[in-house]
């Protein structure tokens, strides 16, 4: 089963990626402007290998928690001039192989089944906000194969598509549909040489990050707002939330899956895995502002949210500290010798007196935590369907 693509698969276009507008007959160009220049030299096919033995060297060099820290700062800033929402994004190579096709779609299968777990009704005519769908639009598609009405995916960045290739995942992934779910498939969706969506009921943006989106989806109210492996990736836990209530009608549903994993920032190198916990607000500030970063939030900082806007809500946990493999089925909450053990709590005492202020607080099983999903519902009369 493929994993969720995450930071440390995103190609060389995320911090060097081409830049956009240019200088006018006589203008000089600034210094901002020269960096610039030089930045979109950097991404130049002609500059890969450099680029890619400066990526090497840096790997080299930049291994301790110090050195990782100064060169996230410097990437920052490149990337304070870069990547803006809408940007182009690879989030990861990929050989356009029939195998690759069959991966997707397995992994595209799966996020779906996950997400229908949680919803005993299913799908039928629900309005569905997936935000960060990815590379591809495969699970919006199921959705709506499965009867919801309208759904609209909403990401931060655009990502960087092989259209031939979507368009053979999207006929495996229709091979495997009933009957039924395929003629409902064929009215949303057209494939030939790339796949065209009727607009009306799978609406795409991909230059907008949720905490700002309340004014662009004007009047949607999806009765379901779904993610995977994007509520980290928030730069403000509580302007998001906010949206998101904004948006729900009562009796709306959260369905996220959350993995508060360091993506290899530091672990990577070989340092114990909640070493991206110790640097200080401010420096874990510079260091990722601009980039597609974790924001560090943990668990308990959901738990904050939803008690702070009073839904009801289970977080169950998938994943522990240092456990490669989720849980074979989410669990309520970590127990002692029965979840984790002696090895578990020395890795934490070892972390602990290092963390930054605000984490060196928290409970031994907020700190283990690394993966749960978050399901929360609207409070609040829900309104019958006239019909
Ligand atoms: C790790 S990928 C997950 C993609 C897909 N959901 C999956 O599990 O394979 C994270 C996605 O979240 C998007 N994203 C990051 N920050 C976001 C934000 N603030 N608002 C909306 N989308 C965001 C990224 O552009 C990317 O598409």
């Amino acid at each position: 089963m493929t994993r969720p693509i995450k930071q440390s698969e995103i190609g060389q276009d995320t911090f060097f990626g081409s830049i956009a507008g240019g200088r006018g007959p006589g203008q000089r160009l600034s210094n901002p402007k020269l960096w610039c220049l030089f930045v979109y030299f950097a991404d130049s096919p002609a500059m890969q290998i450099p680029m890619n033995v400066l990526e090497t060297v840096r790997k080299g060099l930049f291994r301790s928690r110090r050195g990782i820290i100064c060169w996230s700062i410097l990437k920052n800033a490149v990337n304070g001039f870069r990547l803006k929402p809408g940007s182009k994004v690879r989030f990861i190579d990929e050989t356009p192989s029939d195998e690759v096709a069959h991966e997707k779609v397995g992994y595209i299968r799966y996020m779906f089944d996950e997400y229908l777990r949680y919803l005993p009704d299913g799908m039928q005519g629900k309005t569905v906000l997936e935000l960060g769908p990815g590379d591809n639009f495969g699970v919006a598609l199921l959705c709506l194969a499965h009867g919801a009405d309208t759904v609209v995916c909403l990401d931060k960045y655009a990502a960087v598509r092989q259209p031939e290739f979507e368009c053979r995942v999207y006929w495996k992934l229709r091979e495997t549909l009933t009957g039924e779910q395929q003629a409902r498939f064929d009215q949303v969706v057209m494939l030939d040489k790339q796949a065209t969506f009727d607009e009306e009921r799978l609406r795409i943006i991909n230059d907008c990050p949720l905490e700002n989106a309340a004014s662009r989806l004007g009047r949607f109210q999806p009765h379901l707002i779904l993610s995977r492996s994007v509520l980290e990736y928030l730069k403000t836990l509580e302007g998001a939330f906010d949206v998101m209530d904004r948006l729900l009608p009562p009796g709306g549903q959260l369905i996220h899956k959350v993995d508060v994993r360091d993506d290899g920032l530091f672990s990577a190198s070989g340092h114990h895995p909640l070493t991206f916990l110790t640097p200080s607000e401010i420096t874990y500030r510079a260091m990722t502002s601009f980039t597609y970063r974790p924001n560090r939030m943990r668990i308990d900082d959901f738990r904050c949210q939803l008690k702070r806007l009073g839904y009801p809500f289970e977080l169950p946990i998938t994943q522990l500290l240092e456990q490669e493999k989720e849980f074979s089925s989410p669990i309520g909450r970590l127990v002692k010798n029965n979840h984790y053990g002696k090895k578990e709590l020395e890795r934490i005492k070892e972390i602990r007196p290092h963390l930054a202020k605000r984490f060196s607080a928290m409970s031994n099983e907020d700190l283990l935590t690394t993966g749960f999903w978050l399901i929360a519902k609207k409070p609040g009369p829900v309104e019958e369907d006239p019909s």
